[in-house]
């Protein structure tokens, strides 16, 4: 027997009873946005290597161990996204989109990183993310907060909370650096080999570890809100005053610093604990210094990305429909010609009403077997037409998910209209 072909391993397949969840949450997101009045931007999935070194970092997780990079046939370096903003920032600079102006865009879709899969850790996952340009004020951090805070609410998210951290202005991050790394080359003997390389390369990261036998030593060392410069606090005091004005909580985290380079100023977390050990959902922060970076002029930058993969797990766990795509309507059709005449009615009923969702019963059987398909479907109503339906100019309704509900017989013009109101009117 052939060997049959699997999928890349942290790489998912979403199979049509998930879709119907995907497509409610990414409904529910384009809606949030748009009343923001975030533009959507559509980006490559490939970008230049250096473009992720030069933006996240050369010596984050990310970058160093997590990027799929391949040579093209010219033998240039490509990398498939790990994320998006690099990405987003790289297409404004290209299109001047950032002259002069603000601007609030978003984007959505697949990202990439070689992380060892589990339970909402996977190599290919969905971003949907927000970014902000042009705007130095708290304002706007508040605001793209407030957005994420009302997509959870349209969600019925509720186990949601956020977590929020400055992360200063970059010659205090810098000099916190510095700090950083006199204070933990004196406990060297307590880091592990992970943090010990990290003392090298990235030593904010290590305040970030999981690692048990790790956290006496990152609970006594310096922090970082203890030191920043007058301007980053006065954001940050602002920032918390505005979200208190809007009434939404968070907790002061001063051990939250991300995994990617290019922050600066705020940065925020939304988790969870009904994931496991995934539990954030969406994240982000200001990231002032990375237009520069990338050769455009000095350009404030904010944003957040969230999980697609957690979120729908979320709403799953929360017990959501996910059944609402369900068809309206099933076409029972049986016999040669009201197999003829099923195909040009479901064709006008749909020309009727745009939003009607009609399966055709195609591939034969009789009533009963019909019948046991229109049930399997989902379908609220059974559509008949047999031979005498198909000769009178009717169409035969039965209700199929009400228990005493009778079968009615219409003309077949008056059917689309009847469904209309029966599929709009509460489900019983
Ligand atoms: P990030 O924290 O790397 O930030 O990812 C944002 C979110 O993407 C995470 O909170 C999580 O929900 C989801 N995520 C990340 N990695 C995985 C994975 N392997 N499997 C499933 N879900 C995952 C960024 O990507 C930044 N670009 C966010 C941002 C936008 N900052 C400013 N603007």
């Amino acid at each position: 027997m052939t060997k049959q072909l699997q999928a890349i391993r942290g790489m998912n397949d979403i199979l049509p009873a998930e879709a119907a969840l995907w497509q409610r949450l990414e409904t529910t997101v384009r809606e949030v946005l748009a009343a923001y009045d975030y533009q959507e931007i559509r980006l490559p999935l490939v970008e230049k290597t250096e473009l992720f070194a030069r933006s996240i970092g050369a010596v984050t997780d990310i970058v160093e161990k997590e990027m799929y990079t391949f040579a093209d046939r010219n033998g240039d370096s490509l990398t498939l996204r790990p994320e998006g903003t690099a990405g987003c920032v790289r297409a404004c600079l290209e299109h001047g989109l950032l002259h002069h102006q603000t601007r609030r865009l978003w984007y959505a879709g697949p990202m990439f990183r070689y992380e060892r899969p589990q339970k909402g850790r996977y190599r290919q996952f969905h971003q949907v993310g927000a970014e902000a340009y042009g705007m130095a004020g708290p304002d706007i951090d508040a605001e793209l907060i407030c957005l994420s805070a009302r997509l959870w609410r349209r969600l019925g998210l509720s186990a949601v909370s956020l977590q929020l951290n400055t992360l200063g202005s970059s010659a205090a991050r810098a000099a916190y650096r510095e700090q950083l790394v006199s204070y933990f080359t004196a406990r060297l003997n307590e880091l592990d080999e992970d943090s010990r390389r990290r003392l090298q390369t990235n030593p904010l990261r290590i305040l970030d570890s999981k690692n048990p036998t790790m956290q006496a030593v990152i609970a006594e060392a310096p922090a970082l809100l203890d030191q920043l410069d007058p301007e980053s606090l006065a954001h940050f005091e602002e920032l918390k005053a505005l979200l208190d004005s809007a009434g939404i909580a968070y907790q002061i985290n001063p051990r939250l610093v991300r995994g990617l380079d290019y922050y600066c100023q705020t940065v925020f977390e939304w988790v969870t604990d009904t994931l496991g050990a995934q539990g954030a959902i969406c994240a982000g922060g200001r990231y002032d210094g990375l237009i520069e970076e990338l050769g455009g002029s000095a350009t404030g930058g904010i944003g957040f990305a969230m999980g697609l993969e957690r979120l729908v797990a979320m709403l799953a766990a929360a017990g959501q429909p996910s059944a609402e795509l369900a068809p309206h309507a099933y076409l029972i059709t049986v016999g040669a010609a009201a197999q003829r005449r099923g195909l040009a009615l479901a064709e006008q009923w749909r020309d009727l009403w745009p939003e009607l969702r009609l399966r055709l019963n195609c591939g034969g059987g009789g009533f009963k077997a019909q019948f046991r398909r229109a049930d399997h479907s989902g379908a609220r109503f059974a559509l008949i037409l047999g031979e005498e339906e198909a000769g009178s100019g009717t169409v035969a309704i039965k209700p199929l998910r009400e228990a005493q509900a009778e079968q009615i017989t219409l003309p077949q013009d008056q059917a689309s209209a009847w469904l209309r109101s029966a599929a709009l009117a509460k489900t019983p």
